[in-house]
């Protein structure tokens, strides 16, 4: 297995079957300290820098909690316009990173332009770790959700997957690429604007995935073992910031998972996922079901930056 110390973590199509294993395998060693609420001192000499070009709420900060929890360091920014990136001198990503690689240890960045993460890796001399570029890959949510079905369903071989939502979105990139991995057939649904380009149905064949579209929830949802939803009611993910400006409308009940659709139509064992943020395409009644696992994801979230920040620090191998 090749090392993660000193790797950039830019995509999901970039890791071996068993590197996810690997992961998982620290992920789980992690845990007790973030669920007893302790820090550590593993990465105690260390210093994560966080350079956010879009607004996040989960990624910056799990990754800011998970090198908390081991102990050390964070800087960055969280509003590029605040730097020189973002006002008049547009600074390119090769001058910003040859400055963050020396303030420290390891960058994480989210960006508006898809392959920003993949520049930056260019030019540093310290890994890079993608928290969502562009309509790109967001790997870390997704390693996330992956560790998430272990420690619900104790696999991830074997499950059926529903993904509903908008498929241009980072997550789906990176879980589709990550499944090839895996002995998963998964069904998408998204709205005739929002699905997977031909390009990408394309490298997935070539990676045998096996996977169909449908109109639906109703014409998948019965086989599923793990549904993963995203809005489609969406910003462009393309802008450093997209305000909501009027009406943005409501999902359609085709990419809607309500209590009812649940309770009727839903393996009883299946467990639903979404990272979050959400408009109203799973309400808010959904959340007290036994389906529903994505305040789980939000603590593994926490669990699984602090895995990969361990192993590409090479605190541990
Ligand atoms: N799921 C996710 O990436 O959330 P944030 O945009 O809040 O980071």
């Amino acid at each position: 297995m090749r090392s993660f110390a000193g790797r950039d973590i830019l995509s999901l199509k970039d890791f071996e079957r068993n590197e996810f294993f690997r992961v998982f395998e620290i992920a789980e060693e992690l845990e007790p300290i973030a669920r007893n609420r302790r820090n550590s001192d593993l990465l105690k000499e260390k210093t994560l820098v966080t350079a956010f070009y879009q607004p996040s709420t989960r990624t910056r900060l799990a990754h800011e909690a998970a090198m908390i929890r081991l102990g050390g360091q964070v800087t960055g920014f969280s509003d590029a316009k605040m730097t020189r990136a973002g006002d008049f001198y547009q600074e390119s990503i090769k001058d910003t990173v040859k400055m963050l690689e020396f303030y420290g240890d390891v960058i994480v960045m989210r960006h508006f332009q898809q392959g920003a993460p993949h520049e930056a890796a260019k030019w540093a001399s310290v890994p890079i770790i993608n928290g969502g570029d562009g309509w790109g890959e967001h790997p870390t949510q997704i390693l996330t959700d992956f560790y998430t079905v272990m420690r619900e369903k104790g696999r991830i071989d074997g499950l059926n997957w529903l993904a509903v939502g908008d498929m241009r979105m980072r997550t789906m990139h990176s879980l589709a690429y990550g499944l090839t991995q895996f002995d998963c057939p998964i069904t998408f649904v998204s709205p005739a604007d929002q699905r997977l380009t031909d390009e990408m149905k394309a490298d997935l064949k070539n990676y045998n995935l096996n996977f169909r579209e449908v109109e639906h929830v109703e014409e998948a949802i019965a086989d599923a073992d793990v549904i993963l939803v995203e809005p489609v009611v969406q910003p462009d993910y393309t802008k450093s910031r997209d305000e909501r400006s009027g009406d943005v409308g409501l999902t359609p009940s085709n990419y809607k998972i309500t209590r009812e659709l649940l309770a009727n139509k839903a393996k009883s064992d299946a467990i639903l996922l979404h990272s979050l943020p959400r408009m109203d395409e799973i309400p808010a009644d959904v959340d007290i079901t036994r389906w529903s696992r994505y305040w789980q994801e939000a603590f593994n979230g926490v669990v699984m930056r602090m895995a990969l920040l361990a192993l590409v620090m090479g605190v541990t191998e």
